[in-house]
């Protein structure tokens, strides 16, 4: 099987590759990541060479770069995680939101859809399609599609773009709608990496409002492999909700952290509150764990431990994010090399 990875130098791209490589021997991977501010090639250094990774720097937007790329390196399968997914940007400026994560699904969808040869598109979605939860109840597939910030809004309008691609056109579109990933490599401007890492320098960690909104965790690695299972087991036009099972507020997380680091709760400074902010979030997967054979594996409370500890060990990792200087990155491994082919 061959695959084109969209997103594949950001968090949870660079887990899925990871995950493809190691447990799928006779698979290859196209990476195609535009490397905006929350794509990293460093992320992938240790599969640097591998004759079964190939990267192409592109936009998903731009239609003429992704139809070169499906011609340079025919694929039988497209996964679009591609998107800029922080919720606080899309409130500051939803711009380059609605151009990735519509238009740009769009585009992906249009160029697999001409390209022979492509069988299946899966597109990553999320949880925050379904809106907010009160209390009590879970989000299920047939859950009303109510985005509440810009980011979920451009999110649902893709989510919807797939869905439509497959209702007219008789694509092959899988959907999966996954809840809050934790692990390695995280952009450090989500909650967990931006609580471990300013933790670890004694700076302040910022919880919004009463930090009593609920996530619903689940590893990195095991969305990735819902991902797969949904690629592989899925059945075309429908949606696979992925979630951990680990519902958690968000003082909860802030309290596992400084207990992790041995840190003082002094750190801790509730501060106004995000708009719109979501309360709850919690996913109903019977639906992936029935059609598909996938069940998260991951332990929560070893995950986390596991994950405060990632960050601890590979500190060059995140202060190269946090400073800025794995921008350069791309430029001393590629900027020199000639294009072949
Ligand atoms: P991320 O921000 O860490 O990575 C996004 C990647 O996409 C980066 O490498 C970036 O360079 C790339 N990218 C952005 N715009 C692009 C464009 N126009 N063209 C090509 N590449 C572009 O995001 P993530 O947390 O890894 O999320 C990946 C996907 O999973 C997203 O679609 C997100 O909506 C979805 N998702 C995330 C979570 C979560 O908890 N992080 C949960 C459910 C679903
Ligand atoms: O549910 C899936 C979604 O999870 C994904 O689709 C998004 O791409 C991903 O970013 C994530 O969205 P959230 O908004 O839930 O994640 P974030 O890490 O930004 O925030 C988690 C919770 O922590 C949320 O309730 C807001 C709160 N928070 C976040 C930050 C960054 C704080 O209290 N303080 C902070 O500084």
């Amino acid at each position: 099987m061959r695959l084109l990875v969209t997103g594949g130098a950001g968090f949870i791209g660079s887990t899925l590759i990871r995950v493809i490589l190691k447990e799928r021997p006779d698979w290859s991977v196209v990476n195609l990541d535009a490397l905006t501010y929350a794509g990293n090639l460093e992320t992938l250094a240790d599969l640097e060479g591998n004759p079964r990774l190939a990267f192409v720097k592109a936009d998903i937007a731009d239609a003429q770069a992704v139809a070169a790329c499906l011609k340079a390196h025919p694929v039988d399968a497209v996964l679009n995680l591609a998107a800029e997914s922080h919720v606080d940007r899309s409130i500051l400026d939803a711009s380059a939101f609605v151009r990735t994560n519509v238009d740009g699904t769009r585009v992906m969808l249009a160029a697999a859809m001409a390209a022979p040869g492509v069988r299946r598109f899966v597109q990553i979605s999320t949880d925050e399609v379904y809106g907010s939860l009160g209390k009590t109840g879970l989000f299920r597939e047939d859950t009303p599609i109510a985005p509440n910030s810009p980011y979920a809004a451009s999110k649902a309008s893709g989510d919807l773009m797939a869905r439509a691609f497959g209702h007219t056109f008789g694509m092959d579109v899988v959907i999966t709608r996954c809840s809050n990933n934790y692990g390695p490599y995280q952009f450090p401007e989500k909650l967990i990496p931006l609580f471990v890492t300013n933790a670890m320098e004694d700076k302040p960690l910022p919880v919004y409002g009463d930090g009593l909104q609920v996530r619903d965790w689940i590893h990195v690695e095991d969305h990735a492999r819902g991902i797969l299972a949904a690629l592989e087991k899925g059945k075309a036009g429908e949606v696979y909700n992925l979630g951990g099972g680990n519902e958690r507020t968000n003082l909860e997380i802030t309290g596992l952290v400084l207990s992790e680091l041995k840190k003082p709760a002094t750190l801790i400074r509730h501060v106004q509150d995000r708009p719109g902010h979501d309360r709850r979030y919690a996913i109903d997967d019977t639906k992936a764990r029935r059609e598909l054979g996938w069940a998260p594996r991951v332990d929560f409370a070893s995950g986390i431990g596991d994950t405060v500890r990632w960050y601890v060990q590979n500190r060059p990792w995140w202060e190269r994010v946090k400073s800025g200087a794995y921008r350069d990155y791309y430029e001393s491994q590629y900027g020199k090399r000639k294009a072949i082919g």
